[in-house]
């Protein structure tokens, strides 16, 4: 495998896709916290980090057991840190070294940049640069304004690059990464899904043996998936929880939990929506909703989990970008690890050991890990859905009434964007149930009836997304459905607002 060293860069989640898209396994670790070194390692990449190699804060990692025994090569401030720590010199660039740079030399004779081409486009994102390399160090790529772009060391298989060959917009960053971990580092491009689904289900077999495992199946991609895996290693002792909070889209419930049961996973629906409108009664602020949810849907679960009987294990959805501990560059103690929500956490005197199956894929990884286990494509390519669901997007009290409301919306919606072939063009879309109400004319009556307002979102992660811009007669033909088939609504409107500064549900 390759591993990354992680120095905090924005970036280096993206070094393990590309490796990964080799078919090469990979992992990324903190910088200070490097794992035990063997002939499993194939390689090494420092990533590049919001420091400075000139700030004296910054990370000072010991290459003593890696550089000249095992590949490297050093990314950006993996570049410049392997560059001042042997004797080089590493100032502020006078020019602007960011975004787009195109090589004016590229050594062709070297084993890491050779199939690049001159004029090359690359990606820059950096502060500092290069200004002198130490003995030994040859320069294999340059650009107009960066001499030192890329360099190999002498008698070792080191190197430096300033540039990112993880980005897209490097575009032949994928020839350079590919040399340096097939032809310099020598993995076996064998890591596809097939071969994970086959080493995971041994090792869960060897871990599990005839233990029961419970898991909460939420409905989405990483949970199914999660399921199946696990289904395939231990059958019948997987133990599938599927929790209705009365919160789901229309008739979401009843059809996941026909096609699961299709997959022959061992699952128990509960419908607990009562449960769940009791607690939210009279609540109309959105955190107090979301505890409420959370807290229903622990006591639910955990009432359910006792009946099966001598469980020892939790299963769980967990996937990579939520495990990958953010590195604590100043050397500190704290580490971040988000937390998974499938589950909401649950009461310490449960007492179950976690098994995360996924908790080494990305989310692409683990879509392609499905269909290896031929899960549906309805469930591997639905959109991202809140776990508290409609509760979140009913803005104010949740009552059943709104929630039938919202699902006969949500439904038109969604049924429309997959009927016009716009679903897969969209990242996630859902309807909100607005707490006021206008007036309106239908035939020759007035009407006072609520309003909703749409919305659809591009995004690859979350975290920043921007509104789709929908065709017009689209918009056009869902509005028109949604108030003349759906009492209680006589307007609609479109949200148009990104991510930063808005957020993508409402609450
Ligand atoms: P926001 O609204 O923060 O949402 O822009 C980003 C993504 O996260 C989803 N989301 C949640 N998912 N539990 C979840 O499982 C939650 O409490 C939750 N809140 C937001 C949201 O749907 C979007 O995909």
């Amino acid at each position: 495998m390759i591993l990354i060293l992680d120095f905090g860069s924005q970036y280096t989640q993206l070094i393990a896709r590309r490796v990964r898209e080799l078919n090469v396994y990979c992992e990324i670790h903190p910088w200070n916290k490097v794992p035990e070194l063997g002939t499993h390692i194939k390689g090494v990449i420092l990533s590049g980090s919001p420091f400075s190699t000139r700030d004296p804060q910054s990370p000072k990692p010991d290459l003593s057991a890696i550089k000249g025994k095992i590949p490297l090569l050093g990314v950006c401030f993996g570049a410049q840190y392997l560059a001042q720590n042997f004797g080089g010199e590493v100032l502020p660039s006078t020019i602007r070294e960011y975004g787009r740079a195109n090589l004016s030399f590229v050594d062709d004779s070297n084993e890491l940049v050779t199939g690049m081409s001159m004029g090359s486009q690359v990606w820059m994102s950096h502060g500092d640069t290069i200004k002198k390399v130490p003995s030994g160090y040859k320069i294999i790529a340059s650009t107009k304004d960066v001499e030192f772009a890329g360099y190999a060391i002498e008698g070792e298989t080191t190197y430096g690059i300033q540039f990112h060959p993880e980005v897209y917009h490097s575009l032949e960053g994928a020839i350079l990464l590919k040399n340096f971990i097939v032809g310099i580092c020598k993995c076996s491009q064998s890591w596809t899904p097939d071969s994970f689904v086959d080493s995971t289900v041994a090792e869960l077999k060897a871990k599990l043996g005839n233990d029961k495992v419970i898991l909460g199946l939420s409905g989405g991609v990483d949970s199914s998936v999660a399921a199946m895996i696990l289904h395939r290693a231990i059958g019948s002792n997987l133990h599938c929880i599927f929790v209705d909070n009365g919160l789901l889209r229309k008739n979401e419930f009843d059809s996941v939990l026909e096609s699961y049961k299709g997959l022959g996973l061992n699952v128990k629906g509960v419908n607990a929506s009562e449960d769940f409108y009791k607690a939210l009664s009279g609540l109309t602020d959105p955190e107090l909703k979301r505890k409420a949810i959370g807290k229903v849907f622990v006591d639910v679960f955990d009432a359910e989990s006792k009946l099966v009987t001598d469980a020892k294990w939790l299963g769980q959805g967990t996937i990579y970008p939520d495990v990958i501990e953010s590195v604590s560059v100043n050397g500190g103690p704290s580490q971040t690890i988000k937390s998974h929500h499938n589950v909401g956490g649950l009461p310490d005197y449960m007492k179950l050991q976690v098994v995360e199956p996924l908790r080494l894929l990305f989310k692409d990884e683990v879509r392609r890990v499905g269909r290896s286990l031929e899960l549906p494509e309805n469930i591997l390519n639905r959109h991202p859905f809140p776990g508290p669901g409609l509760g979140i997007r009913i803005l104010g009290e949740v009552t059943a009434d709104k929630v039938r409301i919202l699902q006969e919306v949500d439904a038109i919606f969604i049924d429309g964007l997959k009927e016009h072939n716009l679903y897969n063009e969209v990242w996630q879309a859902g309807a909100i149930f607005l707490p006021i109400q206008s007036v309106g004319v239908m035939g020759d009556e007035r009407t006072y009836e609520n309003a909703v307002a749409l919305r659809a979102v591009s995004s690859t992660d979350g975290m920043t997304a921007d509104w789709c811009h929908l065709p017009y007669e689209f918009l056009a033909l869902i509005s028109n459905k949604i108030i003349n088939q759906v009492k209680g609504i006589n307007r609609v409107t479109y949200d148009i607002s990104s991510k930063p500064p808005a957020t993508i549900e409402w609450e």
